[in-house]
């Protein structure tokens, strides 16, 4: 199982219970607005837990969600964690959010960096890449310290079929 000690933050895996925290967040228009997917409703947020829940003992893994808590008092702050591509070893793409109360805190950073270090050292991952919407702005910045590097415009496509214009981020190890 993996958890990921910061100085503020601690990264962990999923347990059922955790729909309950997930959910504001994952429903929150604000939260998703430069995500491919959402908003959820409630089987979506329960579904997405269940099958992290079901990829941790996976092997090879297909997936890494990881809830980010506050280290002083374990309460929520949001989400992160990266998804190994199909058929491209060694490639995975990561992704984040942070509950809107708790924004300019410096955790997503946080939370970037420790899976940035954790996908390189231990889990076999030489390329990390990213997508950002060109109107995210906060999340380039969170990329980019995180060891990212920005290498282009680009586009993603979110579950609804909308292609949105992005900003390319990649670190290689
Ligand atoms: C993007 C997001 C994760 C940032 O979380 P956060 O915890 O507030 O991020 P941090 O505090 O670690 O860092 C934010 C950085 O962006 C900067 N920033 C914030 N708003 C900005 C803006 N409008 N323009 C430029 N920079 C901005 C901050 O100044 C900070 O950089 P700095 O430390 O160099 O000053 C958060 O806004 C969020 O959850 N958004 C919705 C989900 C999302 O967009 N996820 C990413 C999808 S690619």
């Amino acid at each position: 199982m993996v958890e990921l000690i910061g100085e503020r933050v601690r990264l962990r895996e999923l347990l059922v219970s955790d729909v309950a925290l997930i959910h504001p967040g994952a429903s929150d228009p604000r939260v998703v607005r430069y995500m491919s997917w959402g908003p959820n409703d409630e089987a979506a947020t329960r579904a997405f837990v269940e099958r992290s829940i079901a990829a941790q003992s996976l092997d090879p893994r297909p997936q890494y969600a990881l809830l980010i808590e506050a280290l002083a008092d374990g309460r929520f702050l949001g989400m992160t964690g990266f998804d190994p591509v199909p058929n491209e070893p060694g490639h995975a793409t990561m992704g984040y959010w942070i509950e809107p109360d708790e924004w300019g805190n410096g955790y997503a950073t946080e939370a970037a960096k420790l899976v940035v270090r954790h996908a390189s050292s231990d889990a076999g991952i030489t390329r990390l890449t990213a997508a950002a919407s060109v109107d995210n702005p906060a999340s380039h910045r969170v990329l980019e310290k995180g060891g990212l590097t920005r290498v282009g415009p680009g586009t993603f496509t979110h579950e609804n079929g909308t292609v949105l214009e992005a900003v390319l981020f990649e670190r290689r190890a």
